[in-house]
């Protein structure tokens, strides 16, 4: 898949006059902008309606030219960059003055990764330069897999590049070499801690479970990767009683769903990989309709399930 130089280059005189340009990745679409621009990415936190506080992602289009982004370069993060990039593993790394502090949140370290999805790299690439780029969603809501996603996310316009359906369905795993004896998990994602583990040498700790302290990684709060209509995690024995006195739409893992009277159903695939490619388009559709509640089947508790738990338990936490 390959888009037209013409396209390109449009997105490249958009981004160098400062603005902003959504593009496929394998995992989701991102919303890009000239990362060592401050008025750029402010425009970006902008558009998102993204607290200040939430630290953005740099692509780059491949290792020389993020260790040029880091004021440090562990064994680890190399190690970790030739096993995975291109590919949905950012790594979190003490950043080189390079980068303006509004990336990374004013914090000393900078999250880099190199996107494996051909528009990306051929955008990054005619680019030069690295680009910020969130999900292309705003904050708080379900991260876009399709163009159409991110246009209904941005009604008043932002220039798309159209690369179909992502691959991966799932946003990439946030790993923080910060301390780079201890690689932390900030954020679960396409790869499992096990796959980390054999690069390693030692399986990384997770956050929340490895070590208390402040919020590294704000996409691991509460309530994120939500749809408007509140998520309920429940199995199939509950779905009568839920749909007999409320308007229920239901996502169910694996076999159909019969004579339950929801207003609307979505089957996904019972293996991760196919679930996670369909998880977020079927959220959005069961949000548009017209149910009240979005009923979700849980996967199962096992670490390949790992990311889908986590993003389905933001999507059904608690509201601000
Ligand atoms: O798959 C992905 O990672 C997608 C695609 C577009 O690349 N991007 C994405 O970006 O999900 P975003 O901004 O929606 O999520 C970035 C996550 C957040 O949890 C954020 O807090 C964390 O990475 N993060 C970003 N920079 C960080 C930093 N310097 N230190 C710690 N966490 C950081
Ligand atoms: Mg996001």
């Amino acid at each position: 898949m390959s888009t037209p130089s013409a396209t390109i280059h449009a997105a490249v005189r958009t981004l160098r006059a400062g603005g902003l340009v959504a593009f496929p990745t394998e995992t989701v679409y991102g919303l890009g902008a000239d990362a060592l621009s401050q008025a750029a990415v402010e425009g970006v936190f902008r558009a998102k309606g993204r607290p200040s506080i939430n630290p953005v992602i740099v692509h780059v289009r491949d290792v020389e030219r993020a260790r040029a982004l880091a004021a440090s370069w562990p064994e680890a993060a190399e190690a970790l960059a030739r096993a995975l990039w291109p590919g949905p593993v950012t790594i979190v790394v003490p950043k080189s003055c390079a980068v303006p502090g509004i990336v990374t949140a004013g914090g000393p370290g900078v999250a880099l990764r190199v996107p494996a999805h051909p528009i990306a790299l051929d955008l990054l690439g005619a680019f030069g330069g690295p680009l910020v780029a969130p999900s292309a969603n705003r904050s708080g809501r379900v991260s876009p897999t399709t163009a159409e996603h991110v246009r209904s996310e941005f009604p008043s316009g932002v220039l798309i590049l159209d690369g179909g359906p992502c691959q991966a369905g799932i946003e990439s795993t946030v790993v923080s070499l910060m301390d780079p004896a201890r690689a932390v998990v900030l954020r679960p994602g396409v790869i499992g801690l096990g796959s980390l583990a054999e690069i390693l040498g030692y399986e990384p700790g997770l956050r929340g479970e490895a070590s208390p302290g402040p919020v590294m990684s704000p996409g691991m709060l509460a309530s994120h990767y939500a749809p408007e209509r509140p998520v309920v995690l429940a199995g199939r024995d509950q779905w009568r009683a839920l749909a007999s006195h409320r308007r229920v739409a239901i996502l169910a893992l694996g076999d159909p769903v019969e004579g339950i009277g929801a207003v609307s159903v979505r089957v996904l695939p019972a293996d991760p990989a196919g679930y996670a490619r369909g998880l977020y388009a079927a959220l959005r559709e069961l949000d548009e309709g017209e149910a009240g509640v979005i009923v979700v089947e849980p996967p199962p508790e096992s670490p390949p399930w790992r990311a889908i738990l986590d993003r389905l338990g933001r999507a059904s936490a608690p509201r601000e």
